[in-house]
């Protein structure tokens, strides 16, 4: 019984046995002719910056390394102003990064063969910092967008402004002035218009419309860079994300309906390129008596809530773009509060200075009108004696020019003694 199973079990694993050989010695050969393959690293590697906050790293294969290798590849590392790395087929790559403390790489063949890394040695270039102490640059730079319906519908519905603002680097001169740039994918732009602080340096900027797509991937660069007759101002570059700085606008005409017990509210999406699905809400319904809070989180644009009759309720609300339309951002502003209820709170407040403002209205005019009848009173005396003398004036014209009698009067009796001389003399 034995003996023949113990057979059956050698002819299987033979054949096994042999295989596992085979493979082992076609490994060794492969191996083998592997070290024979000599990576070389590529050559002319240059970096050049070719816009804001972007450069192109270019590179040429080894002209004596041999092409019928179509598996090699380039392992490019960043080594400042932050590390990174990747591999890339092609000879060329453009990466976006701060440039203004210089930028460094290196880059080198590899080549996958028989799951293992082949690599020649690396070959480096760096570009150099900006001129200038890191002191002179500005600190500080923030920078958002907001969207705004375009004056030029027919062109685009919508424009994407930019703010940003910074402050003046510790030792910047006095004279120093700062200039900014932004560049979003292909477009470059230098800021128009500058807020300045007392020393008439540029603090502040502010584009109203940009190339800038808040729907878009690309980062935005900005550059500030500047000038003095007295220090090397050294340029500063940030990136940011489009998503991460877009100032969403409030929800659009939102009206608040009161039936019995009830709040109808409704609203429309804010101005924004983004279609009506891609926005949820906050609702906040602030209960002025009690001073209690109701956050609502809302997928759409209506809300329906039951209300205490005899309160004053503010209602505002607030949107952001869902993760389904763009990577998350932060809450856009509060639409401005709406009140709604039975004592009309803040109609309350308002009549309050109201009132008292037009009693203070009143009592001026009231004693102003008293002055005039002071000062009416004290000037009347003297008049008498003018009177006179255009009665005087009244003979004489009479004896002139009797015609002229009408607009004479008129004219003379409103002059005072003063004018009443140049009135005389000009006259005749
Ligand atoms: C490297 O650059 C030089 C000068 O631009 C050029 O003549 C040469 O052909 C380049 N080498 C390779 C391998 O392309
Ligand atoms: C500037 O930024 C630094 C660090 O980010 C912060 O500590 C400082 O308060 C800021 N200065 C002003 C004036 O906002
Ligand atoms: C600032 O940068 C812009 C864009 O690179 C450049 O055209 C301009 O000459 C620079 N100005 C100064 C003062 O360095």
């Amino acid at each position: 019984m034995d003996s023949p199973a113990r057979a059956k079990d050698l002819t299987i694993m033979l054949p096994a046995l042999l295989i596992l050989v085979g493979a082992w010695a076609t490994l060794q050969a492969d191996l083998l002719s592997d070290r024979k393959v000599l990576l070389l690293p590529p050559v002319n590697f240059t970096i050049k910056a070719t816009g804001l906050a972007q450069v192109r790293l270019r590179w040429d294969p080894h002209p004596d390394q041999e092409q019928r290798d179509v598996d090699l590849q380039y392992h490019v590392k960043i080594n400042a102003p932050r590390e990174d790395e990747y591999n890339t087929r092609k000879t060329e790559s453009k990466y976006v990064a701060p440039l203004h403390d210089g930028f460094a790489a290196s880059v080198r063949s590899i080549l996958w063969r028989s799951h293992s890394l082949l690599a020649s040695s690396w070959v480096s270039a760096e570009l150099k910092a900006s001129p200038g102490s890191s002191g002179t640059s500005v600190i500080n730079l923030t920078c958002t967008t907001n969207t705004v319906l375009s004056s030029h519908t027919h062109l685009r519905p919508y424009q994407v402004s930019l703010r940003c603002t910074w402050l003046v680097g510790k030792d910047a001169p006095e004279d120093t002035q700062y200039f900014l740039y932004y560049r979003f994918g292909i477009w470059t732009e230098e800021c128009q218009e500058y807020s300045r602080d007392a020393l008439n340096r540029n603090t502040a900027c502010w584009f109203p419309r940009t190339f800038i797509n808040s729907k878009g991937f690309d980062k935005l660069a900005v550059h500030v860079n500047g000038s003095s007759k007295h220090a090397a101002i050294k340029p500063f570059d940030q990136l940011f994300t489009p998503h991460a700085i877009d100032q969403v606008n409030p929800p659009m005409n939102v009206t608040v309906e009161i039936e019995e017990t009830s709040l109808y509210i409704q609203w429309e999406k804010p101005v924004s390129a983004f279609p009506v699905h891609c926005f949820n809400y906050e609702l906040k319904i602030y209960n002025t008596k009690n001073g209690y809070f109701q956050i609502e989180k809302l997928a759409t644009n209506r809300f329906i809530s039951k209300i205490d009759d005899v309160s004053t309720y503010s209602i505002q609300v607030r949107a952001v773009v869902s993760s389904s339309c763009r990577a998350s951002g932060s809450w856009g502003e509060w639409s401005q509060p709406l009140y709604v209820g039975k004592e009309k709170k803040p109609l309350a407040e308002w009549h309050l200075i109201v009132f008292p403002a037009t009693a203070c209205f009143v009592l001026l005019i009231f004693s102003f009108i008293c002055r005039v009848c002071h000062i009416w009173i004290k000037l009347f005396p003297p008049v008498p004696a003018p009177k006179s003398n255009i009665k005087d004036l009244l003979v004489v014209t009479d004896y002139e020019k009797a015609a002229w009698n009408e607009t004479k009067i008129e004219v003379v009796s409103c002059v005072e003694e003063a004018g009443f001389e140049v009135m005389e003399s000009s006259v005749f």
